[in-house]
């Protein structure tokens, strides 16, 4: 059983990875801005009230726990750009207070910055939306800090390119930074297999100082 610290809880992927973590019987507190938008009772869940952009606040909700789990997003290109990279700085800062006792940490990332099949990655694709390359960028920018960062376990889990509520099916494929592709080219995921793979990483560590990828 492990104790867990999740920012994002009431996202779309924030919330599976919740439900996931609680089914398999571990200890979360979901960290949120307003802990009233949290509308579940659970044995195994306490809701605190924290700020992700506040290390401070991080190394707080942090103390004690096993793992820190960030799902958070911004909505729209600019929300992502003034939340997912500052995140990454603040929880790397707040964790680090917490010197040798520090919990590791999982982040969420995005699919933008994977290799494609043509050797180029995933925003180099011609017609991407102005917004949409915000939001791959922002996380492409969390994860360059993520990758100067030695002091603080952390690990970045890029979903596919298409991730949406769907089917825990239980099974998926792993790679690192390439592009996940099925049989018919598609790279996807649901957000329930995505949260299995989460907390699979939680359970069996294997991507400690890495960014992984995860898709059918
Ligand atoms: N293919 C891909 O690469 C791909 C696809 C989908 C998503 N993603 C990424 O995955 C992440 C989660 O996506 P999602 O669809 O689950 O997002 P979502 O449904 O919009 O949820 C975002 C979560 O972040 C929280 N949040 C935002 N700002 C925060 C802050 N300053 N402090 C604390 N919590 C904050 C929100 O909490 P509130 O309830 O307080 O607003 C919410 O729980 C995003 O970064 C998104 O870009 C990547």
């Amino acid at each position: 059983m492990a104790t867990i610290t999740l920012y994002g809880a009431t996202g779309t992927i924030g919330s599976r990875v919740l439900r996931e973590a609680l089914e398999r019987g571990h200890r979360v507190t979901a960290v949120l801005r307003d802990p009233a938008k949290l509308d579940l009772t659970h044995p195994g869940l306490t809701v605190a009230a924290g700020d992700v952009l506040d290390p401070a606040s991080v190394a707080e909700q942090a103390k004690g726990s096993d793992v820190v789990v960030s799902a958070v997003g911004g909505g729209d290109g600019p929300g992502h750009v003034a939340t997912v990279r500052p995140s990454a700085e603040a929880l790397v800062d707040g964790l680090r207070t917490l010197g040798a006792d520090a919990p590791r940490l999982i982040a969420v990332g995005g699919a933008g910055s994977l290799r494609t099949p043509d050797g180029k990655q995933v925003w180099d694709a011609e017609g991407l939306p102005e917004f949409l390359l915000q939001i791959m960028h922002a996380h492409g920018d969390a994860l360059d800090h993520y990758r100067t960062v030695d002091d603080v376990r952390w690990t970045n889990l890029s979903p596919a390119a298409l991730i949406e509520p769907g089917e825990r099916t239980g099974a998926y494929r792993v790679g690192l930074e390439d592009l996940l592709l099925d049989a018919d080219g598609n790279s996807r995921i649901s957000t329930e297999d995505y949260a299995v793979a989460l907390v699979d990483e939680i359970e069996r560590p294997q991507y400690v100082g890495r960014r992984f990828t995860v898709g059918y």
